[in-house]
Order: structure tokens, then C-alpha cells, then sequence
């Protein structure tokens, strides 16, 4: 996927007042990301929802704070990792963000990703790993598989809010975030990563 290189403040300079697509017109807030800029790993969902659009924080809804208590099981505190989303304002009715949305916002998401260059990408569902992978994926075959694209490795999952409709996805779920930390700290032990 091509690159911007942009630097924090240019990102944010961009993102401030974004007007690149129709959500600007209803959101509260940009909700860009939470966690540390320097993270291993990176977590990406599909958009911000309605607590998400209040509050201007990924994941801080149900489907967050489901999120927020697997990262603890697999391990992972949420401060340590960095999250954000394809989209930075909130869709109405919490509806998929439509491809122009999504493209239009895509030079964000891409600057995210060079500038805080990750050793892992966990694709938070279906909508996720269709913009990092550039095709639709089935998540329900292809979760837990580990890619390499480009400098980086990508390991898609479920969406959190899957969870909160179907509990029988969990244990794939947290397995998948115990395999992107395992995978980071390997990696950062500088081991040769076979696929
Ligand atoms: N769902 C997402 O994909 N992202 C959020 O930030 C919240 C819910």
C-alpha cells in the first residue's frame, strides 16, 4: 500500500477539520487512536461508534471494554499497544463504512501505520483486514493466519463486537491476541519468523 510519510504534526494537522468525506458531517469528535505511539503491536477496527464519537477514543463502548479485558487475559495492556481505526469519524447507525469513506481516509490510517511501525497489525474484523490486505478476506477461515505485507506482519481476528453476539468466537479471539504478542516479542528478539 502506498505511504505518506507524514510526521505526528502533520498528521494531525490534516486530520483537524477533516472534511474529505460525508462523515465529517455528524461527528462529535476525530477519533484518531489511544495507546502508545512506539507500540509493538497495532490494532485496527472498522470506525468509531457512538461512545467512540462522544468520548473522541477508540473502543471505549461495550464492544471496548470487551476488547479491553481479552488484551488483559492475552497479557497486553491496552497503554502499551496502539489502536485506531480505518475510518476516524463515526458512521450513522454504526453502519460499515462505505468504500469512498474508507479510501478517503485510508492516507491517515497508512500514515498511522509508518509512523508508528509496528512489528504486528491485528486486523480487528472483516472491514480491517479488507483495507490492510486491499481484498475482501473471510475472517472466519483466515483469522489467526499470520501474513507478511511488507515491513510488516498482519494477523487478522474478530471484531470485538462479534464476541459480544457470538461468546463461541472468544477463545479463538484471545488465542489470536496471545499469538500477536508472542509474534512481537520474537521478533523483537530478532528470530527469523518462518510462515
Ligand atoms: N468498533 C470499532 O471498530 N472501532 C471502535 O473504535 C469502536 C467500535
Amino acid at each position: 500500500m502506498a505511504v505518506l510519510r507524514f510526521d505526528w504534526n502533520t498528521l494531525y494537522g490534516e486530520l483537524n477539520g477533516c472534511t474529505k468525506c460525508r462523515l465529517c458531517e455528524h461527528r462529535h469528535s476525530i477519533v484518531v487512536s489511544d495507546g502508545d505511539p512506539h507500540a509493538d503491536i497495532m490494532f485496527i477496527g472498522e470506525g468509531p461508534g457512538r461512545e467512540e464519537d462522544e468520548q473522541g477514543v477508540p473502543f471505549v463502548g461495550a464492544a471496548g471494554r470487551l476488547f479491553n479485558y481479552h488484551l488483559e487475559e492475552a497479557g497486553l495492556d491496552r497503554r502499551s499497544v496502539y489502536i485506531c481505526n480505518v475510518v476516524k469519524c463515526r458512521p450513522p447507525q454504526n453502519r460499515d463504512p462505505l468504500p469512498d469513506e474508507a479510501e478517503s481516509c485510508l492516507p491517515y490510517l497508512r500514515a498511522q501505520i509508518a509512523l508508528v511501525r509496528p512489528k504486528v497489525i491485528v486486523c480487528l474484523g472483516r472491514i480491517a483486514a479488507r483495507y490492510v490486505y486491499d481484498r475482501d478476506i473471510q475472517i472466519t477461515r483466515q483469522r489467526g493466519q499470520i501474513k507478511k505485507l511488507g515491513a510488516f506482519y498482519v494477523l487478522p481476528t474478530y471484531h470485538p463486537a462479534a464476541l459480544l453476539r457470538r461468546e463461541e468466537l472468544t477463545n479463538d479471539f484471545v488465542f489470536d491476541l496471545c499469538t500477536a504478542k508472542k509474534l512481537a516479542e520474537r521478533i523483537k528478539a530478532g528470530e527469523q519468523i518462518e510462515l
